[in-house]
């Protein structure tokens, strides 16, 4: 049985928890895309000793395997921001896209996150989510989680950029696609949110 789920939108927005439920539930296969950006955008900085050639960016991202995923500095905010400058270029996109597109096809169903997932990668998704919330609550939500003394303000204005960033590129911008159900996290629990996708997944089953 193959059964893509697609969800796309900003950073903190719920994306992560709502999928990694949705495929607990399902007994689908997950993957956070944005790991991918992030591993890319790790490795880039580390060997260019904190400068980010796009051409290396690129053949990072070429040789890039599964064990990079499990990095463990690929959470931090400066990991973000990178993920986002390199996910800006053509070309690193491409080199990531086959291994997403195959990962969405595998016997017993997917769930992927990230920004194109439902535009891009998987456009004949079985269901699209795009998932948002207020630029405030998901600043909250990532300054409780990323507790590294940055203040509320510099949490905000770093998914900001990124979001500007991640919207406004020309090559797969994140934008929600046409067909996708919207899925606003401001006032919506969590438990809801995941109640309402699973009913929109089960209709499809
Ligand atoms: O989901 P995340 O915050 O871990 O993603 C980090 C960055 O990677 C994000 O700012 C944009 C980029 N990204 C992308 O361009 N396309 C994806 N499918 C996933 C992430």
């Amino acid at each position: 049985m193959k059964f893509t789920v697609a969800v796309d939108g900003p950073a903190a927005a719920g994306k992560g928890t709502i999928s990694r439920r949705l495929s607990n539930d399902f007994g689908f296969r997950y993957l956070d895309t944005g790991l991918l950006y992030r591993a890319v955008g790790v490795i880039a900085l580390h060997d260019g000793q904190g400068v980010l050639d796009p051409h290396w960016a690129v053949e990072i991202a070429r040789r890039l395997t599964e064990d990079d995923m499990d990095r463990d500095d690929l959470r931090t905010s400066r990991a973000g921001q990178a993920a986002s400058k390199v996910a800006a270029l053509p070309e690193v996109r491409e080199a990531l896209l086959e291994f997403q597109r195959a990962f969405a096809r595998r016997e017993g169903g997917a769930v992927l996150d990230g920004r194109d997932i439902g535009t891009v990668i998987c456009p004949d998704a079985d269901v699209k989510l795009f998932v948002t919330a207020s630029d405030e609550v998901r600043a909250a939500r990532r300054h409780a989680e990323l507790n590294n003394g940055q203040s509320f303000e510099q949490v905000l204005a770093d998914l900001q950029a990124r979001d500007a960033r991640d919207a406004g590129r020309d090559t797969a911008p994140m934008v929600a696609a046409g067909d996708a159900h919207l899925l606003d996290t401001t006032k919506l629990s969590i438990d809801a949110a995941v109640e309402q996708a699973t009913a929109w997944i089960n209709e499809r089953l």
